[in-house]
């Protein structure tokens, strides 16, 4: 798909798209909420409790603050589990994108785990888990 759009509007995209690494972890956390109130609030909620039954919680949960790599996976492949279905994202976001919505949710809500790389993401990514 990318392939057939012009050159300036995919370095336009990309320019948007790049977190902003050199003004530290603020700015990424930053970076990482906006993308999680467009994409994962809906039904993660934006205090990241969910919902009962329907949504997990993402505050206080072992799978955002264990190893990262599970986490991305989750993230990047989705799943279809007892609560129901989890979308997709990898066609969605890009690995920087990934990166700073993975490290604000393992910082936020009192949650406390390292920050992820867009490597990390990309290592995910190739491996397909
Ligand atoms: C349309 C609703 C929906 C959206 C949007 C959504 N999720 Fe989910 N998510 C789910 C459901 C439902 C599950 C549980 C699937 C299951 O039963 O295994 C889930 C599971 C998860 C899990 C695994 C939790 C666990 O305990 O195993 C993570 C992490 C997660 N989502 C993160 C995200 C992130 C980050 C986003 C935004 C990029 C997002 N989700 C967007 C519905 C959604």
């Amino acid at each position: 798909m990318m392939f057939w759009l012009p050159i300036w509007l995919v370095t336009a995209m990309v320019l948007t798209a790049q977190p902003v690494w050199s003004q530290g972890n603020e700015a990424l956390v930053k970076q990482g909420q906006e993308i999680y109130e467009n994409n994962c609030a809906d039904c993660h909620r934006s205090n990241g409790e969910g919902l009962p039954v329907k949504f997990p919680a993402l505050k206080g949960n072992a799978l955002v603050t264990g190893a990262a790599a599970p986490l991305i996976a989750t993230v990047l492949n989705g799943r279809k589990g007892p609560m129901g279905l989890m979308p997709a994202w990898k066609d969605h976001l890009n690995d920087g994108q990934v990166a700073a919505l993975a490290t604000y949710i393992r910082q936020t809500w009192s949650n406390q785990a390292p920050a992820v790389t867009p490597e990390m993401v990309a290592e995910v990514r190739k491996r397909g888990k």
